[in-house]
């Protein structure tokens, strides 16, 4: 990476700094995100992290320089135990930010929790017309496995998504 960037896990006090991050990634008007602007509140970001303390099967990592947080990557766990080897996963890297290995580095950390859980697979989705994380994505060596027509609904629009996944050994 080309900057001093610690990756960490999220902690309640970040919760500030993640929802601003968020908003402003999600207000972005090329649309990148599934949501368009507001998102949780602060309180609901500090009690869902306060919470990951005691819940194993999903956590939030995070990306910080000496401009605050910049990064923020979220893994969740699939409760049934037949799928309890798959996590989702969410990214988002701050604009000002961007190709400087932030996210590849987001990604190696969700690796890394990956293989001490025991999670085998990792999964999201994208829109077609994110093409920077699509590149992202495929250099970092998931695969797309399926084409999901109208599956998020944003305002009237029923957006398209790519479903990708990345086989963790
Ligand atoms: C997608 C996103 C997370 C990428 O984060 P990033 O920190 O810029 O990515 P990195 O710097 O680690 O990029 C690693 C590699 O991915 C590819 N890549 C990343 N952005 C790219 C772009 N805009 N165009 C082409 N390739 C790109 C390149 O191969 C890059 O390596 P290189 O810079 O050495 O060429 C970031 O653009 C982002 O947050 N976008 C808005 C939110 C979003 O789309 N989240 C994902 C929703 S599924």
């Amino acid at each position: 990476m080309s900057e001093d960037v610690v990756i960490r896990r999220a902690q309640p006090g970040d919760a500030g700094a993640l929802v601003e991050l968020a908003e402003a990634v999600a207000s972005e008007p090329e649309g990148w995100l599934i949501s368009k602007g507001a998102w949780r509140t602060v309180s609901e970001e500090r009690r869902f992290l306060r919470a990951l303390r005691r819940y194993s099967d999903a956590t939030v990592f995070l990306a910080a320089t000496s401009d605050g947080i910049v990064g923020r990557l979220s893994l969740g766990r699939d409760p049934h135990p037949a799928s309890r080897h798959v996590a989702d996963l969410g990214l988002m890297v701050a604009a000002g930010h961007r190709r400087r290995g932030i996210g590849r580095a987001l990604l190696d950390e969700a690796v890394l929790w990956a293989r001490q859980v025991g999670v085998r697979k990792l999964e999201l989705h994208v829109f077609p017309h994110n093409e920077a994380a699509l590149a992202l994505y495929a250099r970092f060596g998931f695969r797309q496995e399926g084409y999901r027509r109208g599956h998020y609904r944003r305002g009237e629009d029923l957006l398209d998504a790519i479903l990708m996944a990345y086989d963790v050994d």
